[in-house]
């Protein structure tokens, strides 16, 4: 598998990293605008290689696309990340017309390619790539949802003071700090739901500290974090590479699924070799289902500032 990661930044060279790390895909082509950025990271990264094991070929490139060509998945961390006190939401006039810009240069080389979207604001960023590529629904997908929910379950691990593999959980709904739906409810430990071990109180702050897991870093860091998004790409993937059929929440194309039409927007998917293989619709509680809907609206407004980069 030939995977293209648009961006060198922190974000995009932890997800080559991690991709390279795993070692199910044959080759990584990073891509900057930055003259030369992408192919230091590159032989940084390369440098690794026979220190962790690992046969990926991983090159770097400034703005050249046709090194990209023949791409079966590309990812798209293009764009400014925020800073302490930003919303992602904040990010969309830079961002929009660069993702778009992208979209469309890696469409001309890589035809068939899957397209993940991290560029915040993130759902929107999926939407306008939808917008902007007229692709399948299956072939876009937004990265939100994977760690959200790995960030969800780091808190659920501190506040159970278990091991994070000890517990499942998921976020759906949209990627921002006043959009994730953390399903506390549906969350549980070893199969035994997580209310039998934490207080009303305590499920409530992993829900809080879940929904501003990336703020609460960005203000630790200075810029946004990088090693849990490099991951939750590098996983989505894989589960690509390996037509894994595992589930994820992602943030993907609606057509009816969840009561929800022409919005993108974090939902559990099954990934394979087709990218979204298909949308789960689960049993929402009458709580749940409210605040999908809720975070739906957030999501929609910031798409209606679209309308001049779409124009
Ligand atoms: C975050 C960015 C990637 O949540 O949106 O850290």
């Amino acid at each position: 598998m030939k995977v293209t990661v648009v961006g060198a930044g922190a974000v995009g060279a932890s997800c080559a990293e991690y991709i390279a790390i795993k070692n199910f895909a044959s080759e990584v082509v990073l891509v900057d605008i930055k003259e030369g950025f992408a192919e230091g990271k590159a032989m940084d990264l390369m440098q690794t290689a026979s220190l962790n094991g690992f046969d990926t070929k991983i090159t770097g490139v400034t703005n050249d696309y046709a090194a990209t060509a023949g791409s079966d998945v590309a990812v798209i961390t293009s764009g400014i990340p925020r800073k302490p006190g930003m919303t992602r939401e904040e990010l969309i006039g830079i961002n929009a017309g660069i993702v778009k810009t992208v979209c469309e240069n890696l469409l001309k080389h890589s035809p068939n390619v899957i397209l993940i979207v991290v560029s915040n604001p993130m759902d929107t960023m999926a939407y306008l790539a939808h917008k902007a590529t007229g692709l399948p629904k299956n072939r876009i997908i937004g990265m939100g949802g994977a760690l959200d929910s790995a960030r969800f379950k780091y808190r659920l691990a501190e506040a159970l003071n278990c091991p994070a593999s000890d517990v499942e959980g998921m976020v759906i709904g949209g990627h921002s700090d006043v959009g994730m739906v953390p399903l506390i409810e549906k969350a549980v430990r070893n199969s035994v739901p997580v209310s039998e071990f934490l207080s009303a109180d305590r499920m409530n702050q992993v829900v809080e500290d879940t929904k501003v897991g990336g703020a609460t870093l960005t203000k630790l860091l200075g810029t946004s974090a990088w090693y849990a998004p490099g991951a939750a790409v590098s996983e989505l993937v894989r589960a690509i590479a390996q037509d894994s059929q595992k589930m994820f929440p992602c943030s993907a194309m609606l057509t009816g699924e969840y009561g929800l039409n022409d919005i993108s927007i974090g939902a559990p998917c099954i990934l394979g070799k087709n990218g979204i293989e298909k949308i789960v619709e689960i049993e929402l509680s009458a709580a749940e289902k409210a605040k999908l809907t809720e975070s739906a609206e957030g999501v929609r407004k910031t798409n209606d500032l679209l309308d001049s980069v779409l124009a």
